[in-house]
């Protein structure tokens, strides 16, 4: 009976801890043992998804079977794309029309080969709102631009025309062929657009005297982006826009080594020292696989904190014109313009 006692205080004891909707409600009845008295224990929030629909010269056509179907001016390219799990929605005769396939030589997507079908010229224009970026097909699946970051590419020019009484300043980290450059440049600010690729920063030239802006202010730098930064930061200077788009694993120009998840914490809080102080802005972008859009999120809110502004986060992602949109990347912005 003792036995039998202690059993059931403990378990009246055990009830009065759970949370407060485990609790049977005997108040409401044998057919109603549970009701919710209070909040579930947790809280949802929402990411957001920025879909790009393409622009006049570029389209994804379509995606599926691992592959994706992509226009980039006069030349369609067809080219794997892991994301695309489900079924291609246009008809093989749609997908026979590319000009170029690309087969990728192992467990690295991007390296391998083209197979070309239909003539394609050694580089060709695509032109991105008020600029012309020259794609080619390399080694890589890369022809030289990343169209999902359009939509990225309109808000920084729309975060730079809130910069009032000075010409505004854009750091270009990782900056690849450097169409965010150019676009920035064409709007009247001073670029400074770092690579660790010679290759990349000669293409980068080649795409600004092909949208005729030799006048413009870019300075092409091959540099390890994290030495770069904290030189800057030594030199005192600073930016009203930081774009950083770093693979997940590269090389500096003397060999450095740049690892996503053991050095960007590093970077970016250096980045905040090159803030400028009446207000800036700065959008990351990540490649990286078996991510978080929220890890990401949280390392730019820690290396800002106190700086104020407001904090998006997300993917990137293009619609298909017919079928599913594709997920690109993770982004988070971040901007403390008024
Ligand atoms: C193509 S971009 C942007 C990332 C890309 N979106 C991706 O899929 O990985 C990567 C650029 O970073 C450059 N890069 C790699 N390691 C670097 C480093 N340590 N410092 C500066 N640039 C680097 C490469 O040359 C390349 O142009």
């Amino acid at each position: 009976m003792a036995l039998v006692m202690a059993l059931g205080w403990r378990a009246g004891e055990i009830l009065a801890r759970l949370p407060l909707p485990l609790r049977p409600n005997r108040a409401k009845g044998a057919d109603e043992p549970f009701s919710r008295t209070a909040p579930l224990p947790m809280s949802s929030s929402t990411l957001s998804l920025i879909t790009s629909s393409g622009f006049a010269d570029y389209t994804l056509l379509d995606a599926g079977s691992g592959r994706k179907l992509e226009r980039f001016g006069k030349i369609i390219v067809d080219r794997p794309e892991p994301q695309a799990l489900w079924q291609p929605r246009l008809a093989k005769q749609e997908w026979a029309k590319a000009n170029a396939v690309f087969s990728a030589s192992g467990e690295d997507d991007e390296k391998g080969k083209w197979r070309i079908d239909k003539p394609v010229p050694e580089a060709w224009p695509v032109r991105i709102d008020d600029v012309t970026m020259l794609c080619k097909l390399s080694g890589l699946w890369h022809l030289g631009l990343f169209p999902e970051q359009h939509p990225h590419w309109l808000w920084m020019l729309n975060e730079l025309a809130k910069v009032k009484g000075e010409t505004p300043r854009v750091l270009n980290l990782f900056g690849y062929t450097g169409a965010a450059s150019l676009l920035a440049a064409k709007a009247g600010a001073e670029v400074t657009h770092v690579d660790a690729s010679k290759k990349a920063i000669s293409w980068g030239r080649e795409n600004q005297a092909a949208s005729k802006l030799d006048a413009a202010k870019i300075r092409w730098i091959v540099d390890d982006a994290a030495k770069f930064v904290a030189r800057d930061v030594r030199r005192g200077k600073t930016y009203h826009m930081i774009l950083v788009d770093p693979p997940k694993f590269g090389r500096g120009p003397e060999g450095e080594v740049w690892d996503l998840f053991t050095h960007l914490p590093g970077l970016l809080n250096d980045c905040a020292k090159l803030l400028a102080p009446g207000g800036a802005a700065m959008v990351l972008t990540v490649y990286a696989i078996r991510a978080s859009a929220l890890a990401f999120d949280q390392v730019m809110r820690d290396t800002l904190k106190g700086k104020g502004g407001t904090f998006d986060r997300g993917e990137l992602a293009i619609q298909a014109k017919s079928g599913p949109s594709v997920p690109t990347s993770l982004f988070v912005r971040w901007s403390a313009l008024p």
